[in-house]
């Protein structure tokens, strides 16, 4: 049987419904007040009979946190894909980062070695490779060797990768994927998916950083194609290209036929930014629209290698036209 944490998200619905369509022993986690819907929403992208693929799914009130009741959970369970985490930029919710990225997944790291699990696939990111500093592309080998200047985020993503390497050398396989910047449908009202929202609404403003991007498709097929390869104790890159935040925001609104953002911002004007954003959100009491990390990393240019996921399975990506395209395809029909 397989469990699947963060079944409720972006990449843990789209992974259920990939599996849904191979697999009959689905067991996934989910809190109190997760929205199931969604996730059902998801599914009827890809099918017009949604309920059959997603009443496979054995559904467990929990959370990473809760070790009695993922106790239970894992009985029976053979292979886990862990894609639960909190993912904020906003440094008041470090603390909660650390509780649910770190120990959440140390818990899965224990209760799969105390289960003797065949194999366990964990979602990182690119946040835990460190810069190139020869002017290369950042590859598998970019490992940090301070945290001076990362995010609340970054740092816990890597104690949560130090957890995944500590179950590869007590013999569990663990493959570990570094994915870009996601796209992908069904959750419009945060991450990437409120990005296509705003530039529908007509978001003004751009920025020149360049990142890694890759579809949420992707990350989930190779996932499962890693989990049913020999491959074991390994992390891979997954960003389908390299690519500007301009060029990205421009496609979007080339896509839904809005006016493109037009204002440049600078380094200069995104430090005024999000300080101000920091303040509105003292203010009114919500997370910031913008945070010092996301200001700052929308101006960084890095450029990711996806050489070896690509050598390792023969795997190719989707060009992020096409998941552009079918991105902003999906989002104007959940609108109607
Ligand atoms: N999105 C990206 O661009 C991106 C890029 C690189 C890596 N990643 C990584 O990919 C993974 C999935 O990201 P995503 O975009 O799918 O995130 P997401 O849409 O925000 O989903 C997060 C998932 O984690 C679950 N979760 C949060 N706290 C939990 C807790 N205490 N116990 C159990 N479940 C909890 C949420 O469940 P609830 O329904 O209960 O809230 C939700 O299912 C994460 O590990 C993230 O770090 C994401």
């Amino acid at each position: 049987m397989i469990l699947v944490t963060g079944g409720t998200g972006l990449v843990g619905s789209h992974l259920l419904y990939h599996l849904s369509q191979q697999e009959d022993k689905i067991r996934a986690i989910h809190r109190p007040e997760s929205d199931l819907l969604k996730v059902k929403n998801v599914f009827g992208y890809y099918t017009d009979q949604p309920e059959i693929l997603f009443n496979k799914i054995e559904w467990v009130e929990t959370s990473l946190n809760d070790i009695s009741e993922l106790e239970k959970v894992f009985n029976q369970i053979t292979r886990v894909y862990h894609c639960a985490a909190v993912v904020s930029f906003d440094p008041k919710d470090y603390r909660i980062m650390r509780k649910v990225n770190i120990e959440g997944t140390e818990n899965i790291v224990n209760l799969s070695i105390l289960n003797k699990i065949d194999k366990l696939c964990f979602v990182s990111s690119i946040a835990t490779l460190s810069k190139s500093v020869d002017g290369k592309e950042i590859t598998e080998e970019n490992f940090w060797t301070n945290t001076q200047g990362k995010s609340g985020y970054a740092i816990t993503k890597q104690g949560a990768e130090a957890a995944m390497w500590r179950a590869g050398q007590e013999g569990v396989k663990v493959v570990i994927v570094n994915p870009g910047v996601i796209l992908g449908p069904g959750f419009w009202e945060k991450g990437t998916g409120k990005l296509f929202d705003k530039i529908y609404k007509g978001f003004k403003y751009y920025t020149t950083g360049v990142t890694g991007f890759v579809g949420v498709n992707d990350v989930v097929k190779v996932m499962m194609q890693l989990m049913e390869s020999n491959l074991k104790n390994e992390r891979f890159i997954l960003v389908a290209e390299n690519a500007s935040f301009k060029d990205i925001f421009f496609q979007i609104a080339d896509h839904f036929g809005v006016k493109r953002p037009h204002k440049k911002v600078s380094s200069f004007l995104s430090e005024i930014g999000w300080k101000l954003a920091w303040i509105k959100g003292k203010f009114l009491n919500k997370a910031p629209d913008l945070t010092k990390y996301s200001a700052r990393a929308s101006h960084q240019k890095k450029y990711y290698s996806s050489k070896k996921i690509k050598n390792a399975l023969d795997f190719s990506f989707e060009p992020l036209k096409k998941t552009i395209e079918t991105t902003c395809k999906k989002y104007l029909k959940d609108r109607t």
